[in-house]
């Protein structure tokens, strides 16, 4: 039962579905299966995981038995926890303290909402093992949380076995990990060229903000959709994606809430933005600049403020330089606000998920008031 996961994977997770799922569900939590911890066990192996195969008292036996074994393992295929075993299991993995699987991390707590809504706190054990024997119902919405970092599956798993549809291992969705480094984030911010010159909707105005904010965490090399990336106006409007004038283009109704196929809708989240994306398309031809616009970015802009905040209070910020580039060292993973702000400039805001790794540099653009 392999609980994996790659850097394109924690990008994945750091959606705001994920969140909206979870707001949605998480009421009525009843710590209902709490697995034991077996801390005696707590060293991490590094070995492969045959090493923990059933040499002693193993669950396969129908042994009462604390220990977990064969870390990183799919225990949910026929031959060990699956239906008609003793020891079922309906959910079940492993957690890692990196990518690449190095160790295991003790302690984490895991928690499970199945498809009935019934909430599971699970916690990883010794080995990094977390698993239920409850019957529970796919498809599942999980979460981790360890040291007040939290990753979750931003789209239901359709199965309990991390990598029972092949998932989480290594060049899919990989290893799940949460690690306890900070790292730094830096950006530039950029004046927004459209703001000074018209009304006009245009691609490098309106709407690839947009998008970097929202999509390209998963439409850029890296992300998990990265064989439909939309991070360069050539790519955005490839002629499978956008049919300039036409409300028929794929782009617009992958992130239509009302269409059948608008599966996207749930990242955009905006009313405006949609609005924004339809008339770019329909009105404007799906243009690249406004007219009169040059075709450079938006000129740097320096001494902004910019912001990291938790629950009203700011906990990291930094000041752009001559570039309009920030850094803000060691910070913490987690949802944060991001908030920009300067003189003569309408305020910036953006909900933003600091994540474990890869960190992508942040390019925001702000408007003149
Ligand atoms: C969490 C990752 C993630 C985010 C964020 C995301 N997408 Fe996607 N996108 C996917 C995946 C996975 C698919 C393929 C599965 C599907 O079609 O639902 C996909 C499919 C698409 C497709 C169809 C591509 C094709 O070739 O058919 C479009 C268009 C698209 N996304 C646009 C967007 C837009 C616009 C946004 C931002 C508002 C966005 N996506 C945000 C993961 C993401």
């Amino acid at each position: 039962m392999r609980y994996l996961i790659t850097e394109g994977f924690l990008k994945y997770i750091i959606c705001l579905l994920g969140i909206t799922i979870f707001l949605l569900n998480g009421n009525g939590i009843s710590f209902a299966d709490k697995v034991k911890i077996d801390y005696d066990n707590g060293f991490f192996h590094q070995d492969d995981e045959e090493d923990y195969d059933e040499s002693e008292g193993d669950d396969d036996d129908g042994e009462d038995d604390d220990e977990s074994h064969n870390a990183g393992r799919n225990c949910l295929t026929s031959d060990c926890h699956s239906n008609g075993n003793e020891h079922h299991f309906s959910v079940g993995g492993t957690i890692y303290t990196d990518a690449d699987g190095t160790a295991r991390r003790t302690g984490a707590e895991i928690k499970v909402i199945d498809a009935t809504g019934t909430t599971t706190i699970l916690r990883s054990d010794g080995l990094g093992n977390f698993y239920s024997e409850k019957t529970l119902n796919a498809p599942f919405i999980i979460s981790a949380l360890y040291g007040g970092r939290e990753v979750k599956m931003p789209i239901p798993a359709p199965d309990g076995g991390c990598n029972a549809e092949s998932c989480h291992v290594i060049g899919v969705a990989g290893r799940v990990f949460i690690s306890t480094n900070d790292l730094d984030l830096t950006g530039t911010v950029t004046e927004a060229a459209s703001g000074r010159v018209s009304s006009e909707i245009s691609y490098n105005g309106d709407i690839k903000s947009i998008l970097d904010a929202k999509c390209i965490i998963c439409h850029s090399s890296g992300g998990i959709k990265s064989d439909v990336p939309l991070t360069t106006y050539t790519e955005v409007t490839d002629p499978r994606l956008v049919i300039p004038g036409s409300a028929d283009s794929l782009l617009l109704k992958r992130v239509d809430k009302n269409s059948s196929i608008g599966t996207m809708w749930k990242y955009l989240n905006s009313r405006s933005d949609y609005k924004k994306m339809k008339k770019w398309i329909v009105k404007y031809n799906a243009q690249e600049f406004s007219s009169g616009q040059v075709s450079s970015v938006g000129e740097a802009i320096s001494a902004a403020r910019v912001s990291l905040r938790q629950n009203g209070s700011v906990r990291y910020k930094a000041v752009t330089d001559a570039e309009g580039t920030f850094v803000m060292k060691s910070v913490k993973a987690g949802e944060y606000i991001l908030k920009i702000s300067k003189k003569g400039y309408k305020t910036y805001k953006q909900s933003y998920q600091m994540n474990q790794s890869n960190v992508i540099p942040l390019e925001i653009t702000i408007k003149k008031k």
